[in-house]
């Protein structure tokens, strides 16, 4: 038995105005591919073979007319429907029932990483600790940002107007089987959602938030100058998987 993976795929994707106005963000082309392709084959290359796919009523039914069971990439695909977007924590929520009390690797759909995520599987089988991957960035404003400090994470605050630190929290997350516990906690944030970074202080709280700093570059691609740097990045150099 290895992780299940979850990609989630929700979310409105307001921040790309009339890109998104017809389709979802993860169909729009990242290099030469579908900016989904990416975080799929991610999830594969590490082994990572029974995956959910989470998304909103809109665009699911597109995710299954190009991705189908999955047998074309090498893995078994679930869909499952988040009704509203009513954030990353909520839409990961949903994936109890699959996940049936295995550990989970949940990897945002519009994150793109250079280097292969198989490290970050290796072990987590068996360990009941959280796992964050953080990446040194310019603008951490952006992001859920993680103070850190030789080796440990003190504190992570998201979108914080006055970052204590410049390392981004970047979109992948290793979780074991009680996360979903967790995500039943939580109370939506000022911005109406359920906050996976809420998620993350719990397991800082319990002293079971482990870190790794990213090697590679990384973007997310959710505003019109980040998607353009993903295709920058990944066109010049393209990922490994
Ligand atoms: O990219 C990394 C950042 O992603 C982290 O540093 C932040 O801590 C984390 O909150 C998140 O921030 P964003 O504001 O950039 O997340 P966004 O709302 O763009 O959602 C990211 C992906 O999550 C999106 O591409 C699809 C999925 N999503 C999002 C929402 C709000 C869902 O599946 N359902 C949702 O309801």
């Amino acid at each position: 038995m290895s992780l299940r993976g979850i990609i989630l795929a929700g979310g409105k994707g307001t921040r790309l105005g009339e890109l998104t106005r017809v389709t979802n963000k993860l169909l729009l082309p990242v290099g030469p591919l579908p900016m989904i392709y990416y975080p799929l084959k991610k999830l594969v290359g590490a082994g990572i073979t029974e995956i959910l796919l989470v998304s909103g009523t809109e665009h699911i039914g597109d995710f299954v007319e190009l991705l189908g069971s999955g047998r074309e990439h090498g893995c078994s695909l679930t869909y499952l429907v988040q009704d509203e977007a009513g954030g990353i924590a909520q839409a990961l929520g949903l994936a109890e029932r699959f996940c049936a009390g295995t550990p989970c690797m949940v990897i945002l759909g519009d994150n793109i990483f250079e280097h292969s995520i198989s490290s970050l599987a290796i072990g987590a089988m068996n360990e009941n600790d959280a796992l964050v991957v953080l990446k040194r960035v310019a603008d951490p404003k952006r992001y859920g940002v993680a103070q850190w400090e030789s080796g440990k994470i003190l504190s992570i605050e998201e979108k914080p107007e006055k970052p204590k630190d410049n390392f981004a929290v970047t979109g992948i997350y290793i979780y074991p089987p009680d996360v979903f516990e967790v995500v039943k906690t939580l109370k939506p944030s000022a911005r109406g959602e359920l906050e996976i970074t809420d998620v993350n202080n719990h397991y800082l709280q319990q002293n079971r938030l482990r870190c790794r700093v990213m090697n590679g570059y990384w973007t997310d691609a959710g505003t019109p100058e980040s998607l353009a740097e993903a295709n920058r990045l990944v066109t010049e150099n393209p990922p490994r998987f």
